[in-house]
């Protein structure tokens, strides 16, 4: 029997680091109490200002520092819209990160056009705005980033870069509720920002979505375009859009707007246990934080990535220390990072009788992801990426000490950990 949990000795932590999630509160249960009694349970029955969901859009478009918000059914459906609303038509490029969620690349492909996958940053996980520009093309009409994990993408660089090509910036802010560039909220910066209010995100309603945008032109039509009547008191757009329905319910406008009492209390307490988590990291050889840029100036996080150096850790495989870790009670897991190419969607390819939208007839040519490679992001998945989700960030900072002694304690018995590999390998 060794040390080290994985062969037979004690773990480190003895029971569940963080807070349970999603939580709740007397606000929650007053708020749709009122909803209930209301009989009004979708925005189009009410005058704008008296529906918890125009006062949830308002709430939250303000702490991310945007002048409009929209509400939607969910996160995916917000990228789709947003998409749409910038001017992506079916024909048209969309370059993305090739790390990231997989409906990333379906929300490009469900409006007809092509994803163009750009491979990882790895300083931050987050498309490389280095390589965007090699990636364009005059079919290109959107870059769309993801704020991998919570952590925003360098936007300097690519709004400098759309702005030059005449192209629009759309974000994916589904893990980045909070998260700001230079003192703005992301989602603000873009011409469009989806979030996720899915129940395991930062903000957790259930279901849910919300596009940010700060140009009127945008909101009018993601407005008109995510709810067929229009309503009372927000402009219609000039033209009539082939719309249709995609509203959040005013039972998941009420949770929004009690979770948004709660979320800069969360936001700083993650942001402060993660700057802990990281300086202890940083002393222990073979693990790191991502590159914290001075410009990421409120870090908030979904998923929290960090970095495992095997090289720097006696030659240990990444996966090995991992099975190390989760036997010492930490709860950890490799996080977005997989190859978005290599997923059947986009390998297969089949989207029936016509093929559309991945046939010639829209992009004048055939699409073939099949022998796509992005280095970074193929090396990153195999060998490096770990990660730690949010609500691990909500427990004492002793919660964050417990971790670094698990990561310590595997350091320390490094040799019997490669006992224990070989040992695997041979098996
Ligand atoms: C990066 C990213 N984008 C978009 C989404 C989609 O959100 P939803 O589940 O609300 O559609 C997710 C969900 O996990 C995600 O991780």
């Amino acid at each position: 029997m060794g040390k080290l949990a994985l062969t037979g000795g004690a773990p480190v932590v003895a029971g569940p680091l963080g807070a349970a999630w999603p939580v709740y509160d007397e606000r929650d249960e007053e708020l749709l109490r009122d909803v209930l009694h209301s009989r009004s349970w979708t925005r189009s029955k009410f005058q704008d200002a008296e529906s918890w969901v125009w006062r949830f859009e308002d709430a939250f478009a303000e702490f991310q520092d945007a002048r409009h918000g929209v509400a939607v059914a969910t996160g995916s459906i917000g990228m789709e819209l947003a998409l749409k609303a910038v001017g992506v038509e079916p024909g048209d490029e969309v370059i993305i990160p090739a790390a990231t969620w997989i409906t990333v690349a379906t929300a490009v492909i469900a409006v007809g056009a092509a994803p163009v996958f750009v491979d990882i940053d790895p300083g931050t996980y987050n498309i490389d705005a280095d390589k965007v520009e090699a990636a364009i093309t005059p079919r290109t009409r959107a870059v769309m980033c993801v704020h991998n994990g919570g952590m925003p993408a360098d936007m300097d660089a690519l709004r400098e870069l759309v702005d030059r090509h005449g192209i629009a910036l759309v974000g994916d802010c589904a893990h980045a509720h909070g998260s700001q560039w230079r003192g703005r909220g992301v989602g603000a910066i873009e011409d469009a920002g989806a979030f996720s209010f899915q129940g395991s995100k930062v903000v957790a309603l259930g279901e849910g979505g919300m596009v940010l945008t700060d140009r009127d032109d945008v909101q009018e039509r993601l407005f008109g375009l995510h709810h067929v009547n229009g309503a009372n008191g927000r402009p219609k757009p000039e033209r009539s859009l082939p719309a249709t329905n995609l509203r959040m319910t005013e039972w998941i406008g009420a949770l929004g707007l009690a979770a948004m009492a709660r979320l800069p209390e969360q936001v700083a307490l993650r942001e402060a246990n993660a700057r802990r988590l990281m300086a202890g990291l940083a002393e222990i050889p073979g693990v790191e934080g991502l590159t914290w840029d001075p410009r990421v100036t409120r870090w908030s996080f979904y998923i929290w990535h960090w970095r495992f150096i095997g090289a720097e850790f006696d030659g240990i495989q990444r996966d090995t220390f991992l099975a190390a870790l989760k036997a010492e009670g930490v709860p950890a897991s490799t996080g977005q990072t997989a190859p978005l190419y290599r997923n059947p969607v986009l390998t297969d390819m089949d989207c029936g009788r016509t093929n559309y939208p991945f046939n010639a007839q829209v992009y004048g040519q055939a699409l073939d992801y099949r022998g796509f490679h992005c280095p970074e992001t193929e090396r990153i998945a195999a060998t490096e990426a770990l990660s730690f989700s949010h609500p691990l960030f909500l427990g004492p900072p002793e919660h964050m000490d417990l971790v670094l002694d698990a990561v310590r304690k595997i350091r320390e018995h490094v040799a019997e950990l490669h006992a224990w590999e070989v040992t695997q390998a041979g098996a």
